[in-house]
């Protein structure tokens, strides 16, 4: 399925990160009304209950729920993400995530680091901005994935987005990434992936896929390293597979 880009025309957000530094804002409210991308057709088609809704939104945003949903997943998927920040750093957070990641990740890179979580949902930001209320080192601001608008950082995070968003939007997040790390930096992606052949779970999840993700059976039936453009500067570690290979980890270094 293919969707008409959201209506906007810069980078998602009106600030850019260069070298640890906020670049100069384009003043005015008509300036900012142009430069905020507009809740993409998917999101409001698809992910409506989940996402937009104030009752999804109630449900979901508790770590209990997203454990469930992630199998009793959620902490060491959440962990394997944690074990890649060190304090310090610079990270940029690709979309909300629902329950305690953002905190997590904010506490892990510390009062010396920076924490910059992007989403395409004003109601997520919202959320997620009071979430972080505690954490100084941490902004929440509304941006597509595909247009993060920030670079020189040390590590940027995807964290079960690709498998959320139509098949033309996932090369563009994976290529916009890659463009907003640093040399040296490192892409963390986490997401479904194809489980084995024996999983008892395997006709729930092609019900949940076929019924509430339609964009995910797309990335699990290909790989996170084939929707990238092919450049001599990423070097891809080997997939980690957890849970009967349900979901993967893949990380991607900027030489
Ligand atoms: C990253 S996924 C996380 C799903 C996971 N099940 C959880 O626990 O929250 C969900 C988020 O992606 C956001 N999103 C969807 N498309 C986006 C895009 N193109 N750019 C940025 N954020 C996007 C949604 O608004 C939502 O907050």
């Amino acid at each position: 399925m293919t969707y008409d880009p959201p209506s906007f025309q810069h980078a998602g957000g009106s600030k850019t990160l260069t070298a640890g530094r906020l670049a100069p804002e384009p003043s005015g409210k008509a300036a900012l009304a142009a430069s905020t991308p507009s809740v993409p057709k998917y999101m409001h088609e698809v992910y409506s209950w989940a996402y937009l809704s104030p009752v999804g939104q109630w449900v979901f945003d508790r770590s209990v729920s997203v454990n469930a949903i992630l199998w009793g997943n959620a902490d060491r998927l959440i962990q394997s993400v944690e074990d890649e920040l060190e304090a310090g750093q610079k990270v940029l957070q690709a979309a909300c995530v629902y329950g305690d990641f953002s905190k997590r990740m904010a506490s892990k890179v510390g009062p010396e680091g920076r924490l910059d979580v992007i989403d395409i949902a004003p109601n997520q930001v919202r959320q997620t901005r009071v979430k972080l209320s505690e954490h100084p080192q941490a902004s929440v601001r509304i941006a597509d994935a595909r247009e993060p608008g920030v670079g020189e950082l040390d590590v940027a995070i995807c964290f079960f987005l690709l498998h959320e968003v139509p098949a033309d939007y996932k090369p563009v997040i994976v290529n916009a990434l890659f463009d907003s790390v640093r040399p040296g930096g490192k892409v963390v992606f986490v997401d479904y992936h194809r489980m084995a052949g024996w999983h008892p779970l395997r006709p729930i999840m092609w019900s949940v896929y076929r019924l509430l993700e339609p964009f995910a059976q797309e990335l699990v039936d290909g790989s996170i390293p084939a929707l990238a453009a092919q450049r001599d500067d990423i070097e891809w570690g080997p997939t980690q597979t957890f849970f009967g290979g349900l979901y993967q980890k893949i990380v991607a270094h900027r030489r």
